[in-house]
């Protein structure tokens, strides 16, 4: 595996690669690896000849009073993780790199960025678009992947790539979850022991949705609410918000019909913590 840190070498890399006729594909990560990002790393390999993955605690999607300081970062342990899996480059530029002094260009993609994580995290996807363009245009891949556990994210990206004619099919993968059903995500790194039980009404509070589904529910607002009551019943959880949107659009619905999303985001003590289900007819 080769590591690159430089936005030149991986250009001129990628140039070459392109040159010769073969087929990139990118994962974009923020490192501290976990099985989310092995399983989207597998599928790339899968896909494409060669599979590079981006490495970078990108600063422009975190607000004020976030976790940029703190988020955790093990570059040794993340280098053995991926070397694992064939991973052909491991991109890992520097802050000075992306955003050097007089950096001043930013990419904003509208509607579907403004509810749910833009309600609480305004400037979170404006962050996300404008490194997510820049790693596409340094890397140029053919592919990109990224989880579904960041399921507006994945839609913002998909939107963006289209609006822009970006030339990258946008793949999504499943969430991988823990054994009890909490979502694997750098930051349950946060939990402490009690936490970690608590956020646990997060996969609970999801499965009570699906059920209600199953058995016929269409009503949105219903399964808020119950899910709500789950996600209450919890000391020390707050909710942001849960929402029933429309999995393209991300427009509210009323009734659930084709495919619908119930996202959600809630704070255990200070740590935040997002999960969704898709709901699919059978
Ligand atoms: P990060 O949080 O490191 O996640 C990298 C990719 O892994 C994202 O596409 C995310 O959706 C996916 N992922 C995380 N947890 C997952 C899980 N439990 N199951 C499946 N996939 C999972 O998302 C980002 O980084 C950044 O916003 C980024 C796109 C890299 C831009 O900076």
């Amino acid at each position: 595996m080769k590591i690159v840190s430089t936005m030149g070498e991986m250009s001129c890399i990628s140039d070459e690669l392109r040159r010769n006729g073969k087929t990139i594909v990118l994962v974009p990560t923020m490192g501290y690896f976990h099985e989310g990002h092995l399983s989207l790393m597998r599928e790339g390999r899968r896909r494409g000849d060669i599979l590079v993955v981006s490495l970078f605690v990108n600063p422009t999607q975190f607000g004020e009073g976030e976790d940029y300081g703190i988020y955790p970062r093990d570059f040794s342990r993340d280098r053995g993780l991926v070397e694992g899996i064939g991973v052909d480059i491991l991109f890992a530029p520097t802050v000075e790199q992306m955003y050097p002094e007089g950096y001043q260009t930013f990419v904003e993609t509208e509607r579907v960025t403004k509810p749910m994580e833009g309600q609480f995290r305004p400037s979170h996807f404006r962050g996300v678009t404008t490194v997510v363009t820049k790693l596409f245009n340094i890397v140029k891949p053919h592919i990109a992947i990224f989880g579904e556990k960041d399921f507006q994210q994945l839609v913002v990206i998909r939107r963006m790539a289209e609006d822009l004619n970006m030339g990258v099919e946008i793949i999504g993968m499943p969430i991988v979850r823990e054994r009890d059903g909490l979502a694997m995500s750098s930051r349950n790194q946060y939990l402490t022991p009690g936490q970690r039980k608590a956020a646990l009404s997060l996969y609970r509070s999801l499965q009570k949705a699906s059920q209600l589904f199953r058995s016929g529910e269409r009503n949105a607002e219903r399964i808020v609410d119950a899910v709500e009551r789950v996600i209450q019943a919890e000391r020390d959880v707050t909710i942001e918000y849960v929402e029933i949107r429309d999995a393209k659009t991300l427009e509210k619905i009323e009734m659930i019909e084709g495919q619908a999303v119930i996202a959600l985001a809630i704070k255990v003590g200070k740590v935040r913590l997002i999960d969704n289900v898709i709901f699919m007819e059978a």
